[in-house]
Order: C-alpha cells, then sequence, then structure tokens
C-alpha cells in the first residue's frame, strides 16, 4: 500500500480520539468526576481537571466524528473499515470512551504519585489516553492496527498532542503549554 494512503487512513482512524481528548478544554467543567473526594495519600482521587460534563463531551465528540466519518467515508475510496456506516460510529464510541477512560487514568496515577492537576507528564498527558483508547477500539479496528500502525500513531500522538497544547495556550484556551 501506498505510504501517504496508509498515514491518512491511520489519521482518519485516530480522528475520533483527538476530538474526544481536545472537546473537554472547550466544553468541560462543573462537577469533577470524583466529587472532590481523596484517596488515602491524601491526593484527590482524579482532580478538578476532570470532571462529569468533559467526560461526557469527550465521548460525545468521538461518537459525533465516527458517525461523521461513517456518512463521508463507508463503502468509498477511504474506507477504513469493512462494516459501513455503522462500524465507524461503533469505533467512533470506543475511541471516545477509551480516549476519557485513558484521560481519567492518566490523572488518577499522576495524584498518586503526588503530581498536581495541571502539571506536566508526557506520558500519562499524551500517551495514556492513546493507549485505552486502541485497546477499547481494537476489536473494531484490529485490520488496520498493525504493530507499525501502533507505532506511528503514539509517535503522531506525541507530536500532535504537544503542538495542540501549545495552540490552545497561545490562544488562550489552555494556562499551560501541555
Ligand atoms: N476537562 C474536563 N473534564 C475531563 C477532562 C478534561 O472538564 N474529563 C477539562 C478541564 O477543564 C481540564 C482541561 O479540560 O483542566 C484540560 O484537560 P487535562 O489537561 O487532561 O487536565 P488537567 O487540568 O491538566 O489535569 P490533570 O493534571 O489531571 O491532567
Ligand atoms: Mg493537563
Amino acid at each position: 500500500m501506498d505510504a501517504a494512503v496508509w498515514v491518512i487512513e491511520l489519521v482518519l482512524l485516530i480522528l475520533p480520539a483527538y476530538f474526544a481528548n481536545s472537546v473537554p478544554v472547550l466544553l468541560g467543567g462543573g462537577a469533577p468526576i470524583d466529587g472532590g473526594r481523596e484517596m488515602a495519600d491524601g491526593n484527590r482521587v482524579f482532580g478538578d481537571g476532570k470532571t462529569v460534563r468533559g467526560f461526557f463531551a469527550g465521548v460525545f465528540a468521538g461518537v459525533a466524528v465516527g458517525a461523521l466519518e461513517g456518512l463521508l467515508l463507508a463503502g468509498g475510496n477511504w474506507d477504513i473499515y469493512q462494516g459501513g456506516a455503522i462500524a465507524y460510529a461503533l469505533a467512533g464510541l470506543l475511541l471516545g470512551l477509551g480516549t476519557m477512560a485513558g484521560d481519567l487514568l492518566g490523572s488518577f496515577i499522576k495524584r498518586r504519585q503526588g503530581i498536581a492537576r495541571g502539571k506536566q507528564s508526557v506520558m500519562l498527558d499524551q500517551l495514556m489516553f492513546l493507549a485505552v483508547a486502541l485497546i477499547l477500539a481494537y476489536p473494531v479496528a484490529a485490520p488496520v492496527l498493525s504493530p507499525s500502525a501502533i507505532v506511528f500513531l503514539f509517535v503522531l500522538t506525541y507530536f500532535v498532542h504537544a503542538g495542540a497544547n501549545v495552540v490552545a495556550n497561545r490562544v488562550g484556551l489552555k494556562k499551560v503549554p501541555w
């Protein structure tokens, strides 16, 4: 397969996860998922950066982008999945859920390590959401997710996430550039 086609298909595949990961910055806020509770170590379970609204906004964004891709791509030249439009919506749901669950897991581990809300942890901030998203979406996306595709997505995500956060910081959406 042509390398450019391979890259474009993987970008299209992972797009619902990227939207799920960024939408909470815009639409999040309100009540924290952990209800303010702390663990025995004296740190919050997840912290104020993980809100109920942000979680559902992220999952919804994944489904919405997946469904839109289904309408645009299913049956066409750029078809990623063989299951028609519904496969895209399902992949979007799994990627959205996985992204938001991985984001929570990352924050949970950061709090256990004593890293304050909003402080950087490259692996946990940038790559944990992708790891969990790919695990959940694997049943649907397995034919496309070869070992080299998975490596490519981790490298791509590292740079896209870093770049996106610098932009979000510059335009005033995030206080810190990560
Ligand atoms: N956000 C949200 N709900 C979520 C995830 C994110 O409301 N479930 C919003 C919050 O406003 C959060 C912002 O998106 O501050 C950026 O997300 P992120 O960088 O993941 O959170 P941090 O505030 O950096 O917290 P942490 O240290 O736990 O990663
Ligand atoms: Mg952060």
